[in-house]
């Protein structure tokens, strides 16, 4: 089992790098073999909507997303971490989910040379917001819940919690558990 964890968060060593990393301990523990991706250390650009990709399965843009896009086809589990940012995800976080246009076709199917990778894969979720209602970060629930409907993608319950300060998680033991227990969960067999 492969899993792969997405940073969204520009702060590493802040709530969602830390909930993030606890999520890929617990996957560590049931035996999976695990990579994390700051995305913020990584150039990626805003889809284009050239359409390109719907035959080819290939972006046109030349950047770190093409190589991100391998890993996300090779890992059977893909956590994600992020925190809200003016009631929506971070800006690195949507960059890189609008790229994942390139796994579809023109009718937003899965694109044939990534169907039988791309259904089912598990979906995993942390959101953080500095809003005492850790429901606040509801939208990027929504986002990621109406993305993994329409494509057959398998989202796990999202871990919502929050935190202002950076490392504030780190006091929030039944925030840690959470996340921890996603990971173990997602990796699964
Ligand atoms: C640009 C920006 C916008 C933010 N917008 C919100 C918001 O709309 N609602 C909220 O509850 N918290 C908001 N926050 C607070 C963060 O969600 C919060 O500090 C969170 O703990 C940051 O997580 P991190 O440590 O993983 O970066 C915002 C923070 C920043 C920097």
């Amino acid at each position: 089992m492969k899993v792969l964890g997405i940073l969204g968060s520009p702060r590493i060593g802040g709530n969602s790098d830390m909930l993030l990393n606890q999520a890929l301990a617990g996957a560590r523990e049931m035996g999976a073999r695990v990579e994390k991706i700051i995305l913020n250390r990584k150039k990626i650009s805003g889809c284009l909507d050239c359409t390109k990709c719907n035959e080819t399965g290939i972006c046109v843009i030349r950047d770190d997303m093409l190589e991100i896009h391998k890993k996300i086809l090779k890992a059977d589990a893909v956590i994600h971490s992020v925190p809200l940012y003016f009631w929506a995800m971070t800006s690195q976080m949507k960059a890189y989910l609008d790229r994942w246009c390139a796994f579809f076709d023109g009718n937003w199917k899965w694109h044939r040379a990534y169907a039988p990778m791309m259904k089912g894969k598990r979906i995993g979720l942390i959101t953080v917001c500095g809003d005492p209602n850790p429901h606040t970060a509801d939208p990027i629930v929504h986002s990621f819940r109406e993305t993994c409907m329409f494509s057959g993608l398998k989202l796990f319950p999202a871990v919502q919690v929050s935190a202002g300060g950076k490392g504030e998680i780190d006091k929030n033991e039944k925030a840690k558990k959470e996340a921890y227990e996603l990971g173990r969960k997602i990796a699964t067999p």
